[in-house]
C-alpha cells in the first residue's frame, strides 16, 4: 500500500520539532521520492531567513505564502512535502494539502520538542519561549486542527528515525 502512495504525495504535518524534516530525507531516501522543504523553498524564494519574513512582513505574508506554495505543489507527484508546523492551522490550507496526497500528524510530547528546537533559533514563533509550559500552551491550541487534518498520526517520542518511517509505511 506505501507503494502506491508513493506515485502520489506525502505531507508531513506537525509542531515545530516533531520530526518532519528527519522524517522526509530517510523516506525520500529509502523511496526516491523528491522532497520538499517547504520553508526553506519560501526562504531561498524570498530570499530571506524564516525570522527575517517575519520580521520584515509579518505571520499573515509568510501564511499566505505557504498556502500559495501548497496550491503550487499539487502539480507533483511522488513527492515528500515537509510543511512548516503553522501550515494546518488555515482551514484553506488542510484542503489543499488533502489535494496533494496523504497527510500524516507527526506528534511528540512538548517535553521532546523542547529537547529537539532547544539549541536552534530559527523559529521566530519559539524565539523567547524555549518552555516547555509555552510550547504545551500553542499545542493544545493547535491540536483539533492537526488532527483533522491528518489521515494518519505517527508519535514520534523515544522513536528513531528508521522506527517512526517504518511505522509510517506499515500504517499507511
Ligand atoms: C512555524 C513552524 C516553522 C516555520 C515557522 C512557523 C509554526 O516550521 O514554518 O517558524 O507556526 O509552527 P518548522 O515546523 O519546520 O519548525
Amino acid at each position: 500500500k506505501f507503494r502506491e502512495s508513493c506515485d502520489y504525495n506525502i505531507v508531513l504535518i506537525g509542531f515545530m520539532g516533531a520530526g518532519k524534516s528527519t522524517v522526509a530525507r530517510t523516506l525520500g531516501e529509502w523511496f526516491d521520492m523528491e522532497i520538499v522543504e517547504m520553508d526553506e523553498l519560501i526562504s531561498d524564494r524570498q530570499r530571506m531567513s524564516i525570522p527575517e519574513i517575519f520580521e520584515k512582513h509579518g505571520e499573515e505574508y509568510f501564511r499566505n505564502l505557504e498556502t500559495n506554495l501548497l496550491i503550487e505543489l499539487q502539480k507533483t507527484s511522488r513527492t515528500i512535502i515537509s510543511c512548516g508546523g503553522g501550515a494546518a492551522m488555515r482551514s484553506q490550507n488542510v484542503s489543499e494539502m488533502k489535494k496533494n496526497g496523504y497527510v500524516v500528524l507527526l506528534t511528540a510530547t512538548p517535553k521532546t520538542i523542547l529537547e529537539r528546537v532547544k539549541e536552534n533559533d530559527d523559529r521566530p514563533l519559539l524565539k523567547n519561549h524555549k518552555n516547555v509550559e509555552y510550547i504545551a500552551e500553542l499545542m493544545e491550541k493547535r491540536r483539533e486542527k492537526y488532527e483533522t487534518a491528518a489521515d494518519l498520526i505517527v508519535q514520534t517520542d523515544e522513536k528513531n528515525v528508521q522506527e517512526i518511517c517504518k511505522e509510517m509505511i506499515t500504517k499507511l
